[in-house]
């Protein structure tokens, strides 16, 4: 099967729209002179309040628009909350749920992140659901218990297959400390199995990004393991030159 990638930035709480503009130009220019492998999507997830002006940046080029978090509510009483027809009406295409950022900044539960998966599917957005472990859990052993537990209780009951994975282990989250390629290949592969046994031989076909401090200068031998779809890019995702580079790894 031909292995396909997404690189996806993933911008968190930076930039103003007056901020995010000058990036987004300087993406679509830097996009339009270089070459990318024909198997790369890209995709960036800028703050709610930028979504507007890079929607309008991006028409008419390759990097598709994502959001980094929705409500799983069409309407109504939510106050301070983004439903997914107001993402659709923008032309957001993927929305980022359950980042361990939301899980243990804001309490986001499995139930919650489970509840906005099917949301985001029902409003044919492409949910990128993220997991990973803590050093803690590493440590003591449980990695693929957590992980496993975490894509079980999110992904229960769902067979829409408009899906991608993010592996992020948290302690390589802005850190500066990257899972090894055989480490990540080896949650990956876990991962992977666990979409076959659900989604049968599409599964296999899913994305399955990692993300925790991807860098141009550790993204090829990441993205050249067998169950390393892409990257879910966060400080890099911040630096034209450096996004671009990443993509550029893909082979
Ligand atoms: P990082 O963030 O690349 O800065 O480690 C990744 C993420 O949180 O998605």
């Amino acid at each position: 099967m031909d292995k396909k990638y997404l690189i996806v930035g993933n911008w968190k709480m930076n930039g103003t729209p007056s901020q995010s503009s000058v990036l987004i130009e300087e993406l679509v220019q830097r996009v339009n002179g270089g070459h990318f492998s024909e198997k790369l999507s890209l995709a960036i997830c800028p703050p709610f309040t930028s979504l507007e002006r890079a929607a309008s940046l991006l028409k008419n080029s390759p990097i598709a628009l994502g959001a980094q978090n929705l409500y799983c509510e069409p309407e109504g009483a939510f106050t301070g909350e983004i439903s997914p027809p107001m993402l659709r009406d923008l032309g957001v295409g993927y929305v980022i749920i359950g980042h361990s950022e939301r899980r243990s900044i804001f309490q986001e539960s499995n139930g919650l992140i489970h509840r906005k998966i099917k949301a985001a599917q029902e409003h044919r957005l492409t949910p990128i659901l993220c997991v990973g472990e803590t050093l803690a859990e590493r440590e003591s052993g449980q990695a693929e218990s957590v992980i496993g537990g975490q894509i079980r209780s999110a992904l229960e009951g769902i067979g829409d297959r408009n899906l991608v994975i993010a592996y992020e282990p948290v302690w390589a989250i802005g850190t500066g400390k990257t899972a090894t390629p055989e480490m990540a290949q080896e949650i990956h592969a876990f991962i992977r199995n666990l979409l076959e046994q659900q989604f049968s031989k599409e599964g296999l076909a899913m994305h399955i990004l990692y993300g925790g401090s991807m860098k141009p200068n550790n993204a090829a031998e990441l993205l050249r393991q067998p169950d390393i779809n892409g990257g879910l890019i966060g400080g890099a995702s911040l630096v034209a030159g450096d996004f671009m580079a990443i993509g550029q790894a893909v082979e």
